[in-house]
């Protein structure tokens, strides 16, 4: 039973895993060749994830690696060096299948209709998109209008996510976000006239003014909108690398247990209507593809969040954007102008990279499980790599042992697995495997575990 001492002890801050290794473990500016010779190794079909940071304002909590603009001319310049990066793009043939396309941001429905056509014919002279490809699309229902819908369901778009974060007046008020709840019940609808499946929306706990009875209330309208899955993110408040988060007073934030009793209040809520809890903050119902991947073990994380589909080296395309290649991680220019330059004149495109060992791969693969599915067969493990878990995991297992005591994870012969109620501490149980942080996180800056 996980108490809201142990909840108060385990939310220091950690890493948020989406794919391994952590980032202290990049190298930076690695030489291009680690992109052209990562690119030439492919011979299947790939995901591929375009970045598009621009939205029209800043929320006050944003995270992501965005840029205001309210010129659409902007837009068009962005696309023009997109152009650039997919026709010099080094690939095998002229053009590779793709089973998966994602556009975040940012916002891509910043992009007018027409700037979102001229991507879709971009992205299509370079890559195959197959019958059946996941085709998603990052909206905020702020700028998103029912022509984009028309022209991103005629473009072959499969789903769509929606950015919400909350329903409250108050709330939204307070993180500096323009947002009607109509708007989003009505684009949900439109989608679904457009037979788009998986439809996502993101919502946050943490936010200033977020008590129990106003998240219960936004809770409620979100599930009488009836999306397929929900994406429940804790704020993350790291204001040293995104110093306009300061406007969001320290005193305004709800604290740690606070943040878990609204974690907690969703969990039960969700579940209630029908949603499966899914890795560490996703929901979705009984009958989405996502939630029928957690029942049969096949769900899997990458840099893009949480899937069904079967693995495939992911392409990143687009300023910040990360590749996942077999072999390598590889991260574009994180800043719009030197990304712009580095694409434009030639130069070193690459900000981070990492070469993965054989050890990382391993490494991935525990971490990746736990995340997914809250369990960790040993025998899996065991044949998929060759080794002895008891052996080559030996110090790990040993560091499990007060987590154990604490009720955060079992351990059986046969693995691992966290229970139910400790789902909000998971990442406590994978950071264990982590080999850049030696089993802690002292030293590094992270943010809230929960
Ligand atoms: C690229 S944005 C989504 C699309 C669109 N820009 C919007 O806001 O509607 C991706 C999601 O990241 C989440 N997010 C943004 N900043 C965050 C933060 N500081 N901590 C946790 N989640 C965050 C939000 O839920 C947001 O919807
Ligand atoms: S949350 Fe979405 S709309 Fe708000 S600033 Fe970030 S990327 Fe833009």
């Amino acid at each position: 039973m996980i108490t809201d001492d142990l909840l108060l002890r385990y939310a220091r801050p950690g890493p948020r895993y989406t794919s391994y290794p952590t980032v202290p473990a990049w190298t930076e500016d690695p030489p291009d060749p680690w992109l052209h010779e990562g690119l030439a190794q492919l011979d299947g079909a790939v995901s591929v994830y375009v970045h598009i940071p621009f939205c029209k304002e800043q929320c006050s909590f944003c995270g992501c690696n965005m840029v205001v603009s309210g010129l659409q001319r902007v837009g068009d310049r962005y696309l023009d060096v997109l152009q650039k990066q997919l026709e010099t793009l080094p690939l095998p043939g002229r053009r590779l299948p793709a089973v998966r396309l994602h556009l975040g941001g940012g916002t891509p429905t910043w992009l007018s209709p027409a700037q979102l056509r001229r991507l879709f014919s971009l992205i299509r002279a370079r890559f195959l998109v197959l019958p059946g490809a996941e085709v998603g699309v990052e909206v905020d229902p702020d700028v998103t209008t029912d022509e984009h819908l028309h022209v991103l369901a005629e473009l072959g778009v499969t789903r769509i996510s929606l950015g919400v974060q909350s329903l409250d007046p108050d709330v939204l008020a307070r993180v500096r976000r323009p947002q009607q709840g109509r708007r989003v019940a009505e684009l949900l609808d439109l989608a679904r006239s457009f037979d788009m499946s998986g439809l996502n929306l993101d919502l946050m706990y943490g936010l200033p003014g977020q008590s129990p009875a106003r998240f219960a209330r936004t809770l409620d309208e979100v599930v009488a909108m009836g999306p397929d899955r929900i994406a429940l993110f804790g704020y993350a408040h790291v204001p040293w690398l995104k110093p306009h988060q300061r406007s969001l007073g320290e005193g305004e934030l709800p604290t740690p247990l606070q943040r878990a009793q609204l974690y907690r209040l969703a969990q039960r809520r969700l579940a209630g209507a029908g949603y499966r809890p899914i890795g560490l903050d996703h929901f979705a119902r009984v009958d989405d593809a996502l939630a029928m991947g957690a029942n049969d073990g096949t769900l899997r994380r990458d840099f893009m969040g949480y899937t069904d589909r079967p693995a495939a080296p992911l392409i990143g395309l687009g300023m910040s954007a990360i590749s996942e290649l077999p072999d390598r991680f590889l991260q574009q220019r994180s800043k719009l102008g030197s990304w712009y330059k580095a694409i434009e004149r030639g130069l070193p495109q690459l900000e981070r990279g990492r070469m993965l060992t054989a050890d990382d791969k391993l490494r991935a693969f525990v971490i990746e499980r736990i995340m997914c599915t809250l369990k960790l067969s040993f025998d899996e493990v065991e044949q998929r790599f060759g080794l002895k878990m008891q052996d080559h995991f030996r110090s790990e297992l040993d560091r499990l042992a007060p987590l154990e005591r604490d009720g955060l994870v079992l351990r059986t012969e046969a693995g691992l697995q966290v229970p139910e109620d400790a789902r909000i501490l998971v990442r406590r149980v994978a950071q264990v495997f982590d080999a850049y942080l030696g089993g802690s996180s002292e030293g590094l800056r992270f943010s809230q575990a929960v």
